[in-house]
């Protein structure tokens, strides 16, 4: 079978080299890819989200499975585009990916269900915002209500604060479109932890666990970002809770999806808070998390190829899924002063030595080939991931890796994975 992954970061490169592993894979296309899926894969020059370009593409060219990474394009119906052209691809359509695509639609539908969620309110004016955030207690959390790059979500501790984020999102419209509706809700305390989960649009497999590092700078501190690392398994995620998302979280969502006449077929990712009353849901996002994928996928033990059909044909039920009893780690390598504006065209050397050491796998994000050479390209350049007996195998092998590799103004956390190793 011909293969087609959409996208071209981190998590791309890591499902690229899932996939690869595949004995039902014969090639696989990236579009548009990176330096990195260039080594095991035809890169294709069409960016993410250029629909029409994609299916012309994987209609001449005999692709038999078209895996989609980011969320715009889900967003945007290329599932639905796809199968009406009999092609078969994995994820939800836009319908259903509207529980990524519009925070108060998936709010609604998690309220509307008994969902564990924070309370909240969506807005579409700023000043029925402001007279909300006048009568309740802060911290409160304002977000745009559509797709902002991770980025619009504003965590206020007062209510000028909360007043100034609403007047960045709706009166200077820093987030665009996305700011057309607003929601604020209030503020949840608690450890983070990402579960993702294939679903069919009846039966959800949850993947082992994962924690992500959001924050830019060691200790937590400074903006947040698309990602600076991630582990996998998340020990704070214990058997019993894992059972209790499954069956009052992931379960009930696909269940109420399907009420709701939008079937969920793909992956669907709860952003968990485990608050001390228990897990309450941030967010859900229609996708493959990242950088969360580039540790997940290096410890699942099963093809994933069968998975990503049981998806689509409605067999979920019938598929096994195991995984390395290992852990693994992610560390993001990023451009100085990501993510903020930041320099590209940065040439890397060290990747060969990295990629030899014992259990590491060095995933592009950012990157491009040219003349032999290979240049920063984004802000999150790298993924370098290694996998170990513990957590701390895991993270003593992935800065040793880190350490090999080199260009100028290299950003990256020291921390990541102390939660899961102390
Ligand atoms: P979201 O895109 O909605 O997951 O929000 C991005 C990040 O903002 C989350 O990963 C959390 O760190 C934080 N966040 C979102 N909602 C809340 C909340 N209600 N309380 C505390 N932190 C939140
Ligand atoms: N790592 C967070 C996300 O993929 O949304």
């Amino acid at each position: 079978m011909q293969v087609l992954v959409i996208g071209g970061g981190g998590r791309e490169h890591a499902l690229v080299w899932k996939i690869k592993q595949s004995p039902k894979v014969k090639k696989i296309f990236c579009a548009p890819g990176n330096a990195g899926t260039a080594e095991i894969a035809e890169n294709i020059p069409i960016v993410a989200d250029d629909i029409d370009n994609l299916l012309e593409f994987a209609v001449k060219n005999d692709i038999g499975l078209t895996v989609v990474g980011p969320e715009q394009p889900l967003v945007k119906g290329i599932v639905d585009r796809f199968e009406e052209k009999g092609l078969r691809i994995f994820g939800p359509n836009a319908r259903a990916a509207e529980l990524e695509g519009s925070k108060s639609f998936s709010k609604d539908i998690m309220k509307k269900y008994g969902l564990p969620t924070a309370e909240y309110k969506a807005f579409n004016s700023a000043n029925s915002a402001a007279e909300y955030i006048k009568i309740k207690n802060c911290p409160l959390v304002v977000k745009a209500d559509g797709l902002a790059a991770g980025k619009g979500v504003l965590l206020c501790q007062t209510a000028d604060e909360a007043l100034a984020a609403v007047d960045s999102i709706m009166g200077k419209r820093s987030f665009g479109k996305a700011g057309d509706q607003i929601v604020v809700e209030e503020f949840l305390e608690g450890e983070e932890v990402s579960v993702l989960a294939f679903s069919d649009g009846q039966t959800v497999l949850l993947m082992d666990s994962a924690q992500d590092h959001k924050a830019a700078y060691d200790g937590d501190k400074g903006p947040n970002t698309g990602g600076m690392g991630a582990y996998s398994p998340a020990p704070i995620f214990t058997e019993t809770m894992r059972q209790k998302v499954r069956d009052k979280i992931m379960l009930p969502m696909i269940r109420a999806m399907q009420q709701e006449g939008r079937p969920y077929k793909g992956i669907l990712y709860a952003g968990l808070m485990l608050t001390k009353t228990g897990p309450q849901i941030l967010e859900f996002n229609a996708r493959f998390g990242d950088p969360e994928t580039q540790p997940l996928l290096i410890r699942m033990d099963s093809d994933i190829i069968p998975i990503f059909e049981a998806c689509i044909d409605g067999t979920l039920d019938k598929c096994p899924l195991q995984w390395k009893s290992e852990s693994s780690v992610c560390v993001v390598m990023a451009a100085k002063g990501y993510p903020d504006s930041y320099e590209k065209g940065k040439s890397i050397s060290g990747l060969k030595d990295a990629n030899a050491l014992p259990g590491v796998v060095v995933f592009h994000a950012g990157t491009k080939e040219q003349d032999g050479e290979v240049l920063t390209q984004g802000g999150r350049v790298l993924g370098v991931t290694a996998i170990g007996k513990d957590t701390a195998t895991g993270i003593s092998r992935a800065y040793e890796a880190v350490k090999k590799i080199e260009w100028e103004g290299i950003h990256y956390r020291k921390d990541i994975g102390h939660r899961a190793s102390s």
